[in-house]
């Protein structure tokens, strides 16, 4: 099976100034709420009073997801119209507009309709071009699917080839440009979700390493890759013990974006872990816990996605992205619980427990980072606590750094994209639990606040005064079940958000 992107969605995104009641298409969807007795941003009198008696013959309730199809009869350039609810209308928001979208563009494929028009609502606090970026990647994030292990019956049948999406206001230039930002953004997050979903084997370290090559080669930006040599020469020894266990050699990815025209603002690194199987190391995780660990490079997944879109973003800092692959197995020269490792910040570690990894991965990563790079700001994304998972549940990611501003800046992002993240506290006094034993730090401490003890241990490798943020994707990386506006499998979690933080 050739090794490219599994999934590159063919459909176009148009957006132009309209009524809905104008737009030639096989099916036009227009929204409304809960409590509406007509849908949303229709102006034309004649359709907006057969929707609304439709509406109301049929009862229709507006919960997310319900939907009305009413047959024109020709009287419209549209033969068939929808009603599709977007929930309560106090919630109704670029959120609920991205996840109605994301629905909708499912329902539109059942119902067969190749071109489909699409009547956006007003929102309070967003401008038609933010609604329609929303609307946009809902559309193209809503129509992915992982499907190329597929043989045939399951397949999806129908794509939806065109969309049209009219709004009441807003420029031509500004609508444009919000397609093509949403264009760029979902292509990135697919790729993020197409190398999560890839199954273990077939996406080894070796693998994943020459993907993130070929697609910065693409995007035209730098590449470097160092293998268990130059790890070995540089002393990064916790990556390579966390490898030592699996028949494939650890590989660290650098990859570099630097703006074309002018002086960098400033220079960004980027950190991803990139475990392409997590078994658990000597320290096995049980048959239930182990299922979803292909997942455990969706970090690492996620720099790479948003590296490759940097050029598009016309984004103005320098970026690093730093992935560090490996495989955590139970080879016969697998690290072991006992262990000491020289980290490459010449701190000393004991290794209590072999499935704590990432953060053995990632320490070294920063401290890398540190000393070559001397960034202005660095963010790391990492599957790196089940506690995390506990704490905030599968939707939402934890937030972790010493630094409010940016902090501040990447939660900003992230409401501006739709991503659900949270801050949680790095309490200084937990620290001690790992400074216990025969080395400069213990990979775990105690039972308890086990998100907060792992990013407390990367936070040994950071300078105290260096803006530094981690993301621990452990949730929302990975989704079990279907929860649109998400698939099963990889979600491209994080993607979103580091390119609203990056882009221009
Ligand atoms: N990759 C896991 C974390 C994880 C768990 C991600 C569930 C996604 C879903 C990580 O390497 C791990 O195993 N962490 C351990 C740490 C523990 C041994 C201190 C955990 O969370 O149990
Ligand atoms: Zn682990
Ligand atoms: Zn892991």
């Amino acid at each position: 099976m050739a090794d490219k992107a599994a999934h590159e969605s063919e459909m176009k995104v148009l957006a132009r100034k309209a009524d809905p009641a104008l737009l030639e298409a096989d099916l036009v969807a227009c929204f409304a709420c809960e409590g509406d007795v007509a849908p949303r941003g229709v102006q034309d009198a004649i359709l907006r009073r057969e929707l609304a008696a439709e509406m109301k013959a049929e009862r229709f309730a507006g919960r997310m997801g319900d939907a009305l199809v009413w047959n024109a009869d020709g009287r419209f350039p549209s033969r068939r119209f929808l009603v599709f609810g977007l929930g309560p209308p106090e919630r109704l928001s670029l959120e609920t507009l991205h996840e109605g979208c994301a629905r909708l563009i499912q329902k539109a494929e059942r119902l067969g309709a190749a071109r489909l028009g699409v009547g956006l609502p007003a929102l309070e606090d967003a401008s038609p071009a933010e609604a329609v970026r929303a609307a946009a990647e809902g559309l193209h994030l809503g129509a992915y699917r992982f499907e190329r292990y597929l043989t045939d019956a399951r397949r999806r049948r129908a794509e939806v080839a065109v969309v049209e999406l009219a709004t009441s206001q807003g420029s031509p230039a500004a609508l444009r440009g919000a397609v093509e930002r949403a264009t760029w953004t979902s292509r990135a997050v697919a790729l993020a979700r197409d190398l999560v979903n890839e199954p273990p084997s077939r996406m080894n370290p070796l693998r994943l390493a020459r993907r993130a090559q070929e697609l910065a080669r693409q995007a035209g930006i730098q590449a470097r890759v160092l293998g268990p040599q130059a790890l070995r020469r540089l002393g990064a020894e916790a990556i390579l013990a966390v490898a030592a266990g699996s028949a494939h050699p650890a590989q660290v990815v650098h990859l570099t974006y630097r703006p074309s025209a002018r002086k960098p603002r400033r220079r960004v690194v980027l950190v991803g872990k990139g475990v392409t199987f997590d078994s658990g190391g000597l320290n096995l995780k049980p048959g239930s816990g182990m299922l979803t660990m292909k997942g455990d490079m969706a970090g690492a997944a996620a720099v790479i996605a948003v590296m490759g879109a940097l050029p598009e973003a016309g984004c103005r800092d320098e970026v690093h992205g730093l992935v560090g692959i490996v495989e955590n197995m139970t080879g016969p020269r697998a690290f072991k619980p006992g262990d000491i490792l020289r980290t490459l910040s010449g701190k000393t570690v004991e290794v209590d427990n072999t499935d704590a990894e990432g953060r053995l991965v990632l320490c070294d990563l920063l401290a890398y980072a540190v000393r070559q790079l001397k960034p202005q700001a660095i963010v790391d994304l990492a599957t790196l606590t089940g506690a995390c998972v506990v704490a905030l549940g599968p939707r939402c990611a934890g937030v972790f750094s010493r630094h409010d501003k940016l902090r501040q800046e990447i939660l900003e992002a992230g409401r501006r994209a739709g991503e659900m993240l949270w801050p949680l506290p790095m309490v200084e006094n937990y620290l001690e639990q790992l400074q216990q034993g025969p080395a400069d730090l213990k990979n775990v401490g105690g039972r308890w606040g086990g998100a907060i003890l792992a990013a407390l241990f990367l936070g040994e490798f950071v300078p105290r005064e260096m803006p530094w943020v981690h993301l621990d994707i452990a949730g929302p990386a990975f989704q079990e079940n279907e929860t649109p506006p998400w698939p099963v499998g990889g979600t491209g979690a994080g993607v979103r958000t580091l390119l609203r933080w990056l882009e221009r």
